[in-house]
């Protein structure tokens, strides 16, 4: 069981984009798409680039990573394009009336 930890309002994101969080040392991009919220490793697994500065692919529930393309799974971590093979870590979002949190472990 790990510590839930709050990160932002809900409306602190719009829906369709994505931001980085430094929480107990790990590095999380915190992704929205409608009302739905999704929190990866926010550290590419290729090499070291923020994948919350790339694209949300809404439809495909994926984030692009900005350097060399790799889509990551927001719900698996499992990247789905190469060049990345690793997958990133999940964690789980609990949305508690406005606030958005995430579990670290
Ligand atoms: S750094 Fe992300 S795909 Fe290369």
């Amino acid at each position: 069981m790990g510590e839930t930890r709050r990160l932002c309002a809900r409306d602190d994101l719009a829906p369709g984009s994505a931001r980085r969080f430094e929480v107990d040392g790990h590095c999380i991009a915190l992704v929205r798409i409608a009302d739905d919220f999704y929190a990866i490793g926010d550290t590419c697994s290729h090499a070291d680039f923020s994948l919350s500065e790339g694209d949300v692919w809404t439809d495909e529930r994926e984030i692009e990573c900005p350097k060399h393309g790799s889509t990551f799974s927001l719900t698996t971590g499992e990247p789905q394009t190469l060049p990345a093979t690793q997958p990133v870590p999940v964690y789980e979002v609990v949305v508690d009336g406005d606030d958005v949190k995430v579990v670290v472990p």
